[in-house]
């Protein structure tokens, strides 16, 4: 069983406890699980990789086995202020702390032959002014050596999550969505849309990992240009979020939902992602050759 239910003040010791168990092996099943945000558990999950995210340092730890960067790559709030509702604002700082590149040291070579980076984020606890801790938001660039805005795919592991992502920067934004996503559940980027990820929950810190293209590099200057996204997420009057659209763009609706499955890209809703990738590298193999589903991608809704 990969999932525990605690209550919220057990974390830190249960962090530690979980932990040390060894990584999933076997088919378990995601339990159902409602988005609240006043939720009195926070569901643990194993990702099946032996990284550690440690909050009072706000680096990674590896199990043995396992290779990372011995440094996180911290993000501060000033890095981030362009792409936020109010840059002027106060928050953490950092805001997030990211490894790029993990895995297990068994898979190194595959990772690299295949172009698939996996890394980890961690963001910090809090609030960005009213807004909700988050990163500024980007578009992934056209990596070389497959001509295509690679896509992502992510999946949450501790705290709660939102991916918000955009179709279009102009005026008109296209489709906007904000996929709340709690440990376990993924959500996948598809090439070309805009997005940012935020911490649903100011009281904890959110982990996540991803899978995104070896060669990846970000578009800022056009979502700069707008002051952000098309909508920010705020968190001012107690634990609700309440999305405002940014004025820069043509006022659309936005949908708010929870993660989905994703069977047309064979992902299996049942093993964590690094666990699939381990048990067929070839499933996964779209996040660095998007054009093996070009098709799918001209109508895909996240
Ligand atoms: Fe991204």
């Amino acid at each position: 069983m990969r999932v525990l239910r605690v209550p919220r003040h057990y974390l830190r010791f249960a962090r530690v406890f979980y932990s040390r168990r060894p990584a999933a092996t076997s088919r378990s099943r995601r339990p159902e699980y409602m988005m609240s945000s006043n939720a009195p558990e926070i569901r643990l999950f194993n990702p099946g990789l032996g990284v550690h995210f440690h909050p009072d340092t706000f680096q990674f730890s590896y199990d043995d086995g396992v290779f990372g960067p011995e440094h996180a790559e911290l993000r501060s709030l000033k890095e981030i202020r362009a792409g936020l509702q109010n840059p002027e604002c106060n928050g953490p700082d950092p805001v997030y702390s990211i490894v790029m590149d993990v895995g297990r040291k068994a898979d190194e070579q595959v990772l690299k032959q295949r172009m698939l980076l996996y890394g980890v984020v961690a963001y910090a606890a809090g609030r960005l002014g009213s807004e909700l801790v988050r990163s500024q938001g980007h578009i992934h660039a056209v990596a070389a050596h497959c001509g295509w805005s690679t896509p992502e795919v992510v999946e949450v592991w501790e705290g709660r999550g939102i991916v918000y992502l955009q179709k279009n920067v102009a005026d008109n934004p296209g489709i906007c969505v904000a996929i709340e996503a709690v440990p376990g559940d993924v959500v996948v980027i598809p090439p070309g849309w805009a997005h940012f990820i935020a911490n649903a929950d100011p009281e904890h810190e959110m982990v996540f990992g991803a899978f995104c293209d070896r060669q990846y590099a970000f578009v800022y200057d056009s979502i700069r240009r707008r002051g952000g996204l098309a909508w920010f997420p705020q968190i001012t009057n107690g634990p609700q979020i309440e999305w405002v659209s940014n004025p820069t763009y043509l006022k659309t609706s936005l949908q708010v939902r929870r993660a989905r499955q994703y069977p047309e890209l064979r992902i299996d809703p049942a093993l964590p992602l690094y666990q699939q990738f381990v048990n067929d590298p070839e499933r996964l193999q779209w996040v660095s050759e998007p054009s093996i589903y070009a098709k799918l991608w001209e109508t895909f809704q996240p």
